[in-house]
C-alpha cells in the first residue's frame, strides 16, 4: 500500500536521506531509529509532504504522493497526520479547539476565524479525547495540561482527520518514562483498534522493539535494517548507530523497569 523508492533528499551538497526504499504492504506499526543526524524527521517529513523530495518516489495505494500539488497535497497531509515531540499545540487555547484544528483543512477560513465548528465535529472531538483518557481537560488551556496529556491531545488532533497513515518524529522524547509508555500504548492501541499505519521515529531501541512489528534502522541517511524486533540483534544495532565495542542498549534505552504484570498498575497511576 506504501511504496518508497530510492527516496532521496538534499539539502546542499549534504544527503539527509540516500535512495531509500521500502515497502508497506499492511497497515504495520513501523519504528524507525537511528543515531542523530540520520535522517529520520526527514523521511518523515518527505513521507508527509512537509518537504519535498530532491529524487525518488512515494507512492500510496496506486497514487503518486510526490507529485500532488495544491490542494491534492494538502489532502494527503490530512490522510497522513503528523505528531511532533513538542506536542505543537496552541498552549493558550482549550484543549477541544486544539483537537478540532485538525478539521482544518475541509473548513472555511471564514467558519476558522469566528471559531464555528459544526456540532457533530465537537461530539467526535469528545469521543476521541475520551478514547484517549483526557476527556475530563476538554475544556482547559493547553499550556495547562501536563507533556503526557498535551501528547494525547496531539494524538487526538491527528485522530480528528481520520487519517490512514499517523506519522510521529520523536513522539515520546521530551516525556519521563511512565508517560512515555502512555503515549506509545495509546498509539499501539490505536494501530491495533483502527487498522491505522503508524510510523514512529524513536531514539530508543527496547521502544520500537516493545511496540513496532517492524523496525527500520536508517544510518547516514540510508536504510541499513529493515526486519523485525527479533532480527534486531545487539550486534545489528551497534551497526545501525555507529557505535563502538563499547556500545550499551542502556544508553538508548527509557524503560521503566518493571514485567508485563506490573503495566496495568502503572496505567492507574497515570496523572489525572
Ligand atoms: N532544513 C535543513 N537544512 C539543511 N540541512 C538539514 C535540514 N534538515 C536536516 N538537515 C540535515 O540532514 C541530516 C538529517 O537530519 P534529520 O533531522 O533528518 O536527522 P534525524 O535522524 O531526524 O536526527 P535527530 O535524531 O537528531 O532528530 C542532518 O545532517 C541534518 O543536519
Ligand atoms: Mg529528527
Amino acid at each position: 500500500m506504501l511504496e518508497i523508492s530510492a527516496l532521496t533528499k538534499r539539502f546542499g551538497d549534504r544527503t539527509a536521506v540516500d535512495k531509500a526504499s521500502f515497502v508497506v504492504t499492511e497497515p504495520a506499526m513501523i519504528g524507525i531509529i537511528g543515531s542523530s543526524g540520520a535522517g529520520k524527521s526527514t523521511m518523515l517529513r518527505m513521507l508527509n509532504r512537509l518537504t519535498d523530495a530532491s529524487e525518488g518516489a512515494i507512492r500510496f495505494q496506486g497514487q503518486d504522493i510526490t507529485a500532488l500539488t495544491g490542494r491534492a497535497r494538502r489532502k494527503w497531509q490530512s490522510r497522513c497526520a503528523m505528531i511532533f515531540q513538542q506536542f505543537n499545540l496552541v498552549p493558550r487555547m482549550d484543549v477541544v479547539s486544539n483537537v478540532l484544528h485538525g478539521t482544518l483543512n475541509r473548513r472555511s477560513t471564514l467558519a476558522t476565524m469566528f471559531n464555528l465548528y459544526p456540532r457533530e465535529d465537537v461530539e467526535t472531538a469528545i469521543e476521541i479525547l475520551d478514547r484517549l483518557g483526557v476527556a475530563e481537560h476538554a475544556a482547559k488551556r493547553a499550556e495547562a495540561l501536563s507533556g503526557g496529556q498535551q501528547q494525547r491531545v496531539a494524538i487526538a488532533r491527528a485522530l480528528m482527520q481520520d487519517p490512514a497513515i499517523i506519522l510521529a518524529d520523536e513522539p515520546i522524547a521530551s516525556l519521563d518514562p511512565m508517560n512515555a509508555q502512555i503515549v506509545m500504548d495509546r498509539l499501539r492501541r490505536i494501530h491495533d483498534e483502527d487498522g491505522r499505519m503508524v510510523i514512529a521515529n524513536l531514539h530508543t531501541l527496547d521502544t520500537a522493539r516493545r511496540y513496532c512489528d517492524r523496525i527500520i534502522g536508517m544510518r547516514a541517511g540510508r536504510i541499513v535494517f529493515d526486519g523485525t524486533p527479533a532480527q534486531l540483534t545487539t550486534g545489528v544495532a551497534r551497526d545501525i548507530y555507529g557505535a563502538g565495542a563499547d556500545f550499551s542498549e542502556s544508553a538508548t534505552s527509557t524503560a521503566i523497569e518493571q514485567d508485563e504484570a506490573e503495566r496495568p498498575a502503572a496505567r492507574m497511576a497515570e496523572p489525572a
